[in-house]
């Protein structure tokens, strides 16, 4: 099978194609035929030797990919060959609290990922394709989506009427709109990209701000909420944004630390409680929620953005692509 070996954290030159023999599944596994992967910014950091957690040498990366069990090991129940799947970011993460060992069954970190043409999964570590969603779309779900879906509904108990404000226009905050959208909220939009407000616009967002006109949108974001703050705030800048969060954000509303985009700064912990914030570290999310998501996605008819696809020879093209941040939505590769 044709695979991608990321050969040191060096640099996107540093993927490597090969040849590898097809993995065979072992108890409570199955082999999945991948149709396409997507790229999250965590490939970006790992390839490039930043991420903040060590990766398993010469791994195969990325954690996103989608296709078909085309072999089930001994002891499988709950899927069966022809099913289309889903891969889940962590393998053993099933359901209940974030568990210590997360991080050891992360796929295209700790374990081999999904830039290969097949995949042994966990036979808990794969969610069904809702039918509504091609290969390609579904590809895109299990760390972007899972991540806003785990932000918005399992941590922050997203309820219709709310307003939530998203940070940006990546994978995980376009998914953060449309799910919030989907769930009946009030959304407010952040984009250093004109162009950028226009599609999330376009793709139903109540207010856009752009920050990068706007140095001090957090205030324009309170508002924009009628001065009362937001309920949640999808919160991808990291410590660079986080105190700027905290001024937009309703007395008791809801932080979900995503990411670090923005740099570093000082936190003061008394606006955490000026506000009686509720922050909340987010960890993509478990199969559970997964299962959840797909419900609601299936139930509203979600159609994830797709920005772009890049045919399999091209991965490295596509880290690029993602790296300069043109991107609206998610960056795609296909494997046919
Ligand atoms: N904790 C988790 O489980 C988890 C899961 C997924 C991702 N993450 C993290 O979340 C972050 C986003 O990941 P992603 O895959 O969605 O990335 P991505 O697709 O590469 O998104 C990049 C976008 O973030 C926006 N951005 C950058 N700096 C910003 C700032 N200062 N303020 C507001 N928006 C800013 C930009 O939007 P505009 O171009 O519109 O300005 C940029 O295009 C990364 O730090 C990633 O590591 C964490």
């Amino acid at each position: 099978m044709r695979a991608f070996r990321l050969a040191a954290p060096t640099g996107f030159d540093a993927l490597t194609p090969t040849e590898l023999a097809i993995p065979k599944p072992g108890h409570r596994q199955v082999l999945v035929k991948l149709a396409a992967a997507s790229l999250n910014h965590r490939d970006l950091s790992i390839a490039l030797g930043r991420y903040r957690l060590p990766s398993k040498e010469q791994v195969i990366p990325l954690s996103d990919g989608a296709g078909t069990v085309v072999e089930t090991g001994p002891g499988v129940t709950r899927v069966k060959t022809g099913d289309r799947v889903a891969g889940c970011f962590f393998q053993r993460w099933a359901g209940g609290e974030p568990r210590e060992d997360n991080q050891a069954y992360a796929l295209g970190g700790s374990l081999d990922g999904m830039l290969a043409d097949y995949a042994v999964l966990e036979e808990d570590g794969v969610v069904p394709t809702p039918a509504c969603l091609t290969d390609i779309e579904a590809a895109t779900l299990p760390c972007a989506a899972l991540t806003a879906w785990h932000a918005l509904v399992a941590h922050g108990r997203l309820k219709a009427g709310e307003t939530v404000l998203i940070q940006g226009t990546g994978g995980v905050s376009v998914f953060a709109l449309q799910l919030a959208r989907l769930m009946g909220a009030t959304t407010i939009v952040t984009s250093s990209s004109d162009a950028k407000i226009a599609e999330a616009t376009a793709l139903g967002a109540t207010h856009t701000i752009n920050y990068a006109k706007e140095p001090a949108w957090e205030k324009a974001a309170r508002a924009v909420s009628g001065g009362r703050g937001v309920d949640q705030v999808i919160e991808v800048g990291g410590a660079g944004t986080f105190a700027k969060s905290l001024e937009a954000l309703r007395t008791g509303g809801h932080v979900s630390l995503i990411g670090f985009l923005a740099g570093a700064a000082t936190v003061d912990p008394g606006l955490i409680m000026a506000r009686r914030a509720n922050v909340q570290g987010i960890s993509v999310g478990s199969t559970e929620m997964f299962l959840a998501m797909n419900r609601a996605i299936a139930a509203g008819g979600l159609k994830p953005v797709v920005n772009k696809v890049f045919p399999f020879a091209d991965a490295p093209a596509a880290y690029r692509y993602l790296q300069s941040a043109a991107h609206f939505g998610k960056v795609v590769i296909a494997f046919s």
